[in-house]
């Protein structure tokens, strides 16, 4: 199947009714995040990166689920030929390469774990899944926000796990990085932000 805009605004959309929910409002957030972000990055396509951004959650098609999101994106979009995608539904929750740091719980077959526990050790990770990376922590259900306020957020929901620190780190560091491809704060490529932030 095509990988483009309608494609996968329609798969977006289409996971949204079998599976409502907030995660929809934020995968946008995180698609226009990755967007702004690549617009102003040599060698990044800014439609390409929207595009990951926006399917990265496409797993919770399936309905309400833990780490099992990540592998039923990953079965999704490799079922439409969409590789790059598929692997970024994995690596988004994965800034780091061991299957250890997860804040999740594994709600899937040992075989599926097992998988996984490959996929994440031996992926060889580009920008776009550090953008994605980077971008889902910039993004609640409402608007973008401070890294720091997502972290929160997450944290209140998934519970403090002995990975959360070194996960926040290196959600800096793919911040630092970024910021010096760009040559500016990223947060002055997020609309709206100041406003969501403080809301
Ligand atoms: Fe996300």
């Amino acid at each position: 199947m095509e990988f483009n805009r309608q494609t996968a605004e329609q798969a977006l959309t289409k996971a949204s009714e079998s599976n409502p929910g907030a995660w929809t409002d934020h995968s946008r957030y995180v698609a226009e995040a990755c967007r702004n972000i690549a617009l102003h990055c040599e060698g990044l396509c800014a439609e390409q990166a929207y595009l990951y951004g926006l399917l990265h959650d496409i797993g919770r098609y399936a309905g309400v689920s833990s780490e099992r999101h990540l592998i039923d994106g990953y079965r999704y979009c490799m079922e439409r030929g969409w590789e790059k995608a598929a692997q970024i539904c994995i690596s988004h929750a994965f800034m780091i390469q061991d299957i250890d740091t997860s804040i999740g719980t594994f709600d899937v077959s040992e075989e599926d774990y097992q998988f996984m526990k490959k996929f994440v050790a031996n992926a060889v990770y580009d920008d776009y899944d550090r953008l994605v990376q980077l971008c889902d922590s910039l993004a609640l259900p409402t608007g973008f926000c401070l890294l720091e306020k997502r972290f929160v957020d997450v944290t209140i929901r998934y519970g403090v796990h002995p990975a959360t620190i070194a996960r926040w780190k290196k959600i800096l560091e793919i911040k630092e990085l970024f910021e010096s491809k760009t040559g500016c704060c990223i947060y002055t490529l997020l609309p709206g932000i100041v406003e969501n932030s403080f809301r």
